[in-house]
């Protein structure tokens, strides 16, 4: 079997906020948000990308920005009451235009008691509720894709770069449409 042709890159060639494909892979976008701003456009633009039976993907340390993200998505889709992290909760439920927006939070489950975390997830209904046709935003959700339901429209991974700086890397066939 020949090998894959090595893609060598600079940095100085890198397309700066577009992707390219390759061998029909398509590789990640890399975006840098200068401060809260970005990140509520971010979340517009996702939002208007949505669509029921979504599933977005959030990775990211703790304080990256997730919850912030969510909130600017439920926002943009006319969420107007608060929008809590669900940490504790888990998961919390919005009545949109658009449908049931799903906001879950896993970090509270990895690692944790006698469960797998694809079996609480699965204890937890959302593949389930995306099947019903809830668009599905979940936090820390990278280990647990197939549980979800598989396919995620959209994997977002923020880092922290500076105090109100994040950098996102976004994947998925949404991710062209999004930026
Ligand atoms: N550009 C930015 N994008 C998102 N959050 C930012 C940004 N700059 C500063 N922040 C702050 O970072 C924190 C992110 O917290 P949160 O969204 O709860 O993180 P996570 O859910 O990833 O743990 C918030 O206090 C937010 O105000
Ligand atoms: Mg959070």
């Amino acid at each position: 079997m020949a090998s894959p042709m090595p893609v060598t890159r600079s940095a100085s060639s890198r397309p700066a906020l577009s992707s390219f494909s390759f061998d029909g892979v398509t590789a990640p976008i890399v975006r840098k948000l200068c401060g809260r701003r970005d990140t509520r456009r971010l979340g517009a633009a996702i939002a208007r990308r949505l669509e029921p039976r979504d599933l977005v993907v959030l990775s990211g340390d703790l304080g990256a920005g997730k919850t912030f993200l969510v909130r600017a998505i439920a926002r943009a889709l006319g969420v107007v009451g608060v929008v809590t992290s669900p940490t504790f909760t888990l998961v919390q439920e919005y009545q949109t235009a658009r449908g049931t927006l799903a906001h879950a939070d896993l970090y509270r489950l990895l690692g944790s008691g006698a469960l797998s975390l694809d079996d609480e997830v699965a204890r937890l209904g959302l593949r389930e509720m995306r099947a019903e046709g809830a668009m599905l935003v979940v936090e820390w959700g990278e280990g647990a894709i197939d549980a979800l339901g598989g396919r995620p429209a959209l994997v977002a991974t923020l880092a922290i770069s500076g105090a109100s700086v994040r950098t996102v890397t976004l994947s998925g066939p949404s991710a062209n449409d999004i930026v």
